[in-house]
């Protein structure tokens, strides 16, 4: 594929980027995890792909999310949200808050329905959307700026409903190639590939896996029959994230929706190269090291091993579905009927809107919400009918 070129001072920026990585990679010993070089490549301040310049989401962006799509999607969350809320404390956190526009949205609907939290905090890691965050605010909802707090860390407390919208992709994973030969005439059973450096460039680099990464790459081969050469991706991140969340909650449920799958699905025989992928200006392709810092960079969500994460934490596990089935039992088509039809120019483009969350060739089957939590005994109202626990 001939992916489009950057202008000449978006790849000055990708250039320094990767200097500043080989520098890291020899200061190393040669090799990096790909998990740090995501993060790098993500995350690098002024650099990395969020935390740098580039336009990131919409039609402008390399990729659109669902609150990016149509303001119904956060109108429809705010219905659980609402459920949440009631049944722990009036608090929200949203992580990985993007443009704002989730948040933004949510806040104008729970206003509507005089259920307004008294506070709504954002965890982000990118100075830049944090910015962008506080004007996307300022511009659609002035008046509830006041209710909004940006935090610098996870809270060492909290009640309330902790909101995240494809943030687990955006999480740095490793590598890891289940048998195979790495060196010829050496042959090790689970490596984990990593990135070093090459003739000018960045080059794919395999050393045995070790640790944890070892341990659980072997706990997968144990429950998935995987052909030898296998390689995938092991979110470790993920999992040390969400069960982190049961040290500090003391009621509420976390909300996470994502695309992903069951183990059984991700780490499926047919799915032998894994599930990275890299965003850029609405091409998708599978090369981590085109122009590192300009474009995105992500992978699927195991969901088994979120919840495995989270139940040896000590939170339970409060529902899992298709984003679709979520939507509609919170009453996606009830809010999509508060537009009126004679308003035939809005009406049509929400409801092409609504077609692409639910429709399962597109965001409705792929992307799913689960959720985690503490001290909530009520059954969640988006998970009343079509819950997919059991393919957990
Ligand atoms: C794929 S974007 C999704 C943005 C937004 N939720 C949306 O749906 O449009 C991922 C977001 O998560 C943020 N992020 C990633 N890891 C994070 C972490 N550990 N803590 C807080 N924010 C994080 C990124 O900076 C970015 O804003």
């Amino acid at each position: 594929m001939t992916l489009p070129q950057p202008g000449l001072e978006a790849q000055r920026f990708s250039d320094l980027l990767v200097s500043r990585m080989r520098e890291e990679i020899a200061a190393a010993g040669g090799w990096i995890s790909f998990a740090r070089f995501m993060e790098a490549a993500l995350y690098t301040p002024g650099l990395g792909y969020y935390s740098g310049g580039a336009h990131k989401f919409g039609a402008a962006g390399d990729f659109v999310t669902a609150p990016e799509l149509t303001p119904l999607f956060a109108r429809t969350l705010a219905v659980q949200t609402r459920e949440i809320m009631l049944l722990s404390a009036p608090q929200i956190i949203e992580v990985g808050a993007g443009s704002g526009k989730l948040a933004a949205d949510m806040l104008r609907e729970l206003e509507l329905s005089q259920s307004l939290p008294d506070r709504y905090c954002i965890l982000e890691l990118s100075g830049e959307l944090r910015e962008r965050q506080r004007a996307t605010l300022a511009e659609r909802a002035p008046h509830l700026l006041p209710r909004v707090d940006w935090l610098d860390r996870l809270p060492e407390r909290f009640s309330g409903l902790v909101l995240a919208n494809e943030l687990l992709d955006a999480m740095p994973v490793h590598l890891v190639r289940w048998g195979g030969e790495v060196d010829p005439g050496a042959v090790f059973e689970v490596s984990e590939r990593g990135v070093g450096w090459s003739d000018g460039a960045l080059v794919w680099h395999d050393r045995p896996a070790q640790g944890r990464l070892l341990e659980y790459a072997a706990q997968i081969a144990e429950e998935c029959p995987l052909p030898a050469g296998y390689l995938s991706e092991i979110n470790l991140a993920a999992m040390e994230w969400t069960a982190s969340w049961a040290g500090i909650l003391d009621q509420g449920a976390l909300l996470l929706i994502d695309y992903g799958f069951p183990r059984h699905e991700f780490y499926h025989p047919q799915r032998s190269s894994g599930t990275l992928m890299c965003h850029y200006r609405h091409l998708a392709h599978a090369e981590p090291f085109f122009l590192p810092g300009l474009q995105d960079v992500t992978a699927h969500v195991d969901f088994t091993a979120i919840v495995e994460a989270a139940h040896e934490a000590g939170m339970d596990y409060l529902g899992y579905t298709s984003q679709a089935n979520f939507l509609l039992n919170c009453g996606l088509t009830d809010i999509l009927a508060r537009i009126p039809a004679d308003d035939t120019v809005s009406y049509l483009s929400q409801a092409q809107a609504v077609q692409k969350l639910i429709s399962p060739s597109e965001m409705g089957d792929l992307f799913k919400v689960m959720s985690l939590g503490k001290g909530i005994e009520a059954e969640l109202c988006g998970f009343s009918r079509g819950d997919r626990g059991a393919t957990l």
